[in-house]
C-alpha cells in the first residue's frame, strides 16, 4: 500500500525504535539468569525507544504536539495535531523475555484518530492503518475475523496486577463471558491485542484503565480492518475514557451484551 507522507514517517519512526528495542530485548534475555538490574534496563531501553520515536516524529513535523507515556504531554504550535505515542507497550513481557511487546504511534487530528502503527518488533509484524485506506499487516490488508458465534469465538483481555482495585468488576466480567465462548487470552500488550482483532486472531479484546497511548493506534486498525471499537461505556471518547471493547462486526453486539452485563 502506497501511504501518506505522515504514515510512513510513522513506519519508520516505529521501526528505529523497534531495532533499539530488539537489541535490547536480546540483552534482558541474558539477564534474566542474574535478574540484577533488570528492572532498571528495561526502562532505560523504554525511555531510549521514545527517545528515537520523539526524534522521528517532532523531526519529520515539528509543529505537532506530543502525548507519549515516559515523557507525558507537549503542545504543538499546530494544536489541531497531535502524536500519541506508547514506545514500548508490554512492558512486563518484555522484563520477563517474552517475545510479545509493540511499539504503539498514533496521530489524531482535531480529536480524531487518522492513523495508527502498531510495530511488534520481536516477530517484525508491522500494523497500521490510514483513515479510509484500509488496514494492513506488513504487505498483507488485514480484515477482523467472520467468526459468528460467541462459543466458537476467542476473546482477549487484561487482567489487573497488583492491588488494583477493579479486580472484582474483572472476576465478574470474566464469569459472565468463559462460559459463552471458546477461550480468553491475556497477552499483556493492550496494543498487539488491538492489532490481534484487527487481523482476525481473536473476535473481540476488551480491557478497562488503559491510557490513551494504550488504545489509540489500535482503534483506528481495528476500525479500518472492519471491525468496531468503543469506549466500555458507549456514551464516552473511547481514547480519553481509557477503557476498550472492540470485535468484528458479527460478534460485537452479543460480545457488548455479555461484557456490559
Ligand atoms: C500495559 C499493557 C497491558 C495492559 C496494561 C498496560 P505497558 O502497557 O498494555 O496489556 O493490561 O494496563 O498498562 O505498561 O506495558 O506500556
Ligand atoms: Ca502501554
Ligand atoms: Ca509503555
Amino acid at each position: 500500500m502506497n501511504g501518506s507522507a505522515n504514515l510512513n514517517v510513522m513506519i519508520k519512526a516505529a521501526r528505529a525504535a523497534g531495532r533499539s528495542l530488539v537489541k535490547d530485548f536480546r540483552e534482558v534475555e541474558n539477564l534474566q539468569v542474574s535478574m540484577k538490574g533488570a528492572g532498571d534496563f528495561v526502562s532505560k531501553a523504554d525511555i531510549a525507544a521514545e527517545k528515537i520515536l520523539k526524534d522521528e516524529l517532532r523531526g519529520a513535523r515539528p509543529t505537532y504536539g506530543w502525548l507519549a507515556e515516559e515523557g507525558g504531554e507537549e503542545p504543538g504550535e499546530d494544536p489541531t495535531r497531535r502524536w500519541i505515542v506508547d514506545p514500548l507497550d508490554g512492558t512486563t513481557n518484555f522484563l520477563h523475555g517474552l517475545p510479545h511487546w509493540a511499539v504503539s504511534i498514533a496521530l489524531e487530528h482535531k480529536g480524531k484518530i487518522v492513523a495508527g502503527v502498531i510495530y511488534d518488533a520481536a516477530k517484525d509484524e508491522m500494523y497500521f492503518a490510514e483513515k479510509g485506506a484500509g488496514a494492513w499487516m506488513n504487505d498483507t490488508r488485514i480484515r477482523v475475523s467472520g467468526r459468528q458465534r460467541m462459543i466458537e469465538s476467542v476473546f482477549a483481555t487484561g487482567l489487573p496486577f497488583g492491588g488494583r482495585s477493579d479486580l472484582p468488576m474483572t472476576l465478574k466480567e470474566l464469569a459472565q463471558i468463559m462460559p459463552a465462548c471458546a477461550g480468553v487470552r491475556r497477552w499483556g500488550s493492550a496494543a498487539l491485542d488491538m492489532a490481534y482483532v484487527a487481523a482476525g486472531r481473536y473476535e473481540g479484546y476488551w480491557e478497562r484503565r488503559l491510557n490513551a497511548w494504550d488504545i489509540a493506534a489500535g482503534v483506528i486498525i481495528v476500525k479500518e480492518a472492519g471491525g468496531f471499537a468503543q469506549a466500555l461505556d458507549p456514551a464516552d471518547k473511547i481514547v480519553e475514557s481509557g477503557t476498550v471493547i472492540c470485535g468484528n462486526e458479527v460478534i460485537f453486539e452479543n460480545f457488548a451484551k455479555v461484557i456490559r452485563g
